[in-house]
């Protein structure tokens, strides 16, 4: 159902995830200025989010006590305006997109935080965005205990901030199940460490797809 693209997709698109605390927003703005430096076209979005639809999506969903059936498909709503007005064009102009957040963070917190049905969430995952993935997940894995208390600091928690740390700890096994099952896409990055040792990974997942990415299409490299 996701609309053809008219022009094939040349970009590169890159997610970040982890439970809430993990720290992965610091890294967003480095990367996208690392890249820029490099001559990289870089677009940097979030989820929910993105559009102006989408990110009053967000605020609903960030602030309003909900069903989880609503709360899910609001989070594909948001996710299928921003990848037909942000994603994919960004991709087909051959950026590189850092998306903070995409369907994984539906099936780690919607699916195996709320318990939500994880077979019902992968057929919205396809009406909404069919075959498109990122070609790389960042994955911050922390702790929930200690994300939990990097949140303490924070001045006044959203609704998912504000959940126990069993509900993180759901959400962090959510995502080791997704590993699990795509582990070639996600590059997990141990999270409890200095920002300056986190980023340090950071860069070397994004040289490794880089540097794969530039040999495929190097002429004479094809099936070596
Ligand atoms: P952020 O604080 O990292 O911007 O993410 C917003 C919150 O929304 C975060 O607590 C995770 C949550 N979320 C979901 O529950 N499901 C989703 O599909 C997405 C994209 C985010």
């Amino acid at each position: 159902m996701l609309a053809p693209s008219t022009a094939p997709q040349r970009g590169l698109f890159i997610s970040f995830e982890g439970i809430d605390g993990a720290g992965k927003s610091t890294h967003i703005p480095a990367l996208e200025a690392l890249l820029r430096g490099r001559g990289h076209s870089v677009t940097v979005t979030r989820e929910p989010g993105g559009t102006p639809l989408a990110e009053r999506l967000r605020e609903l969903l960030l602030h309003e006590a909900m069903d989880p059936l609503s709360e899910a498909m609001l989070m594909f709503a948001a996710r299928r305006e921003h990848v037909l007005q942000v994603v994919q064009p960004a991709l087909a102009r051959g950026d590189v997109v850092l998306c903070d957040r995409f369907t994984d963070a539906t099936f780690a917190y919607q699916g195996y935080g709320r318990g939500f049905n994880l077979e019902v969430l992968a057929t919205l995952e396809q009406w909404v965005h069919g075959g498109l993935q990122p070609e790389l997940t960042l994955w911050f894995d922390v702790p929930p205990a200690v994300a939990a208390a990097r949140l303490a600091q924070a001045r006044s928690p959203d609704k998912f901030e504000a959940e126990s740390i069993g509900f993180f700890t759901r959400v962090a096994a959510g995502y080791a199940a997704r590993l699990a099952a795509d582990p070639r896409r996600f590059a997990r990055i141990p999270a409890d460490r200095t920002p300056a040792e986190v980023w340090v990974d950071v860069q070397a997942a994004v040289d490794a797809l880089l540097q794969a990415r530039q040999q495929a299409s190097t002429p004479g490299q094809h099936g070596q």
